[in-house]
């Protein structure tokens, strides 16, 4: 069988992740890369490179386009490289609106391509543990659910890359960092419809982020349960924890550590769930530390779902519906 072939457009922080991984994928291969700083181009010798989307779409056989560039960009070259004729796999957020991700899957479906959306704590043993307790039904009705994200972003992370910070080109914390726990919320217990409280404030960050750096939030999830969001980028010095505590009818279980990769507390009714705890597998960037790092499985994803008729981990659908979760969270402060 033929490889999946990639190109990838932006080569930053998680760019470069992608290309690792699609070259250690069997049945993956890059083809092509694309930055406008030509520089992050520089250690893929053995490749065409691009300073422009266009370009190497115009110059490129290929399968599928990871985006990988700053968040206010992911529709543009989405919809591009879906007008193209390629599959797209696009990083979090699948946009910053609800609209463009609209037109993205407008897009998709007009030419027949699929969008994969990067959500890769889907695949932390935690999370899969838990979401298979719930599959189950064997938490029974979920009553209240706690989510904390305490981390750290310091002025490194911020003068590092020009969008972050800037409300127009990142979003908000809700876009940036957390919109992975907004999708694992998604993903274990559906939506939510109602904001009953929401505050947000920007704390430690003014001078380089012109949105806020800490919120909580009081949400009513459509299955009735009771959401308490609480997030900061202002841990002291290092993240703290990124953690999800469910409270149901037949038990008690907290996903935790750092970034979701700990079972941290279970109290269930009947057999225990296997007690995970990975303590090394994070994303590090050096200057900062994010979410577990699981694209290898991501795209081991895309290349079952074109080659196998694989059932695809997270749908455009799904990204869509955390990005307007997280509209609705903004809209109710
Ligand atoms: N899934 C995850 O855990 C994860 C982790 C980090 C970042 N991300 C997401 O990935 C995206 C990139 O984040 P990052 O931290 O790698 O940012 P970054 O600033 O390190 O990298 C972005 C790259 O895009 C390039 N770029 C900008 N505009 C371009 C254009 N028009 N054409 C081609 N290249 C262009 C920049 O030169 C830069 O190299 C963001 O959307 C972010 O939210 C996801």
């Amino acid at each position: 069988m033929n490889p999946v072939r990639f190109a990838i457009v932006g080569l930053g922080n998680i760019g470069s992740r992608h290309a690792e991984h699609i070259l250690q994928q069997a049945n993956a291969q890059l083809v092509a890369v694309c930055d406008t700083d030509m520089a992050k181009c520089a250690p893929y010798t053995a490749l065409p490179q691009y300073d422009n989307l266009d370009a190497m779409l115009q110059n490129t056989t290929a399968d599928v386009l990871c985006v990988c560039t700053p968040n206010y960009l992911h529709a543009s070259h989405t919809i591009t490289a879906l007008q193209a004729g390629w599959h797209v796999v696009v990083e979090k957020p699948m946009a910053l609106s609800v609209a463009e991700c609209d037109s993205m899957i407008a897009a998709a479906e007009l030419v027949g391509k699929t969008i994969f959306a990067v959500k890769q704590n889907r695949y932390n043993p935690p999370v899969v543990a838990v979401k298979k307790l719930l599959d189950e039904g064997r938490l029974g009705k979920v009553f209240m659910i706690q989510v904390n994200c305490f981390w750290n972003r310091g002025d490194s992370y911020y003068s590092q890359s020009d969008w972050r910070g800037k409300k127009a080109k990142d979003g908000g914390c809700l876009f940036t960092q957390f919109s992975h726990f907004v999708d694992i919320l998604y993903y274990l217990n559906g939506t939510f419809q109602t904001t009953i409280g929401a505050a947000v404030a920007n704390f430690a960050h003014q001078h380089n982020t012109e949105f806020e750096d800490t919120g909580s939030f009081v949400l009513k999830a459509s299955n009735g349960a009771i959401v308490n969001f609480n997030f900061s980028t202002c841990s002291f010095e290092k993240n703290m924890e990124g953690a999800i505590t469910i409270f149901a009818e037949n038990g008690t279980v907290k996903i935790g550590g750092q970034y979701l990769n700990t079972i941290e507390y279970q109290q269930i009714k009947g057999e225990a769930i296997p007690a995970v705890n990975i303590s090394v597998k994070n994303n590090d960037y050096g200057l900062y530390q994010g979410s577990m790092s699981n694209h290898d499985k991501l795209i081991a994803n895309v290349v079952a779902v074109l080659q196998n008729g694989a059932q695809i981990t997270t749908t455009s659908q799904e990204a869509r519906e955390v990005v307007r979760m997280i509209q609705q969270m903004y809209d109710g402060v």
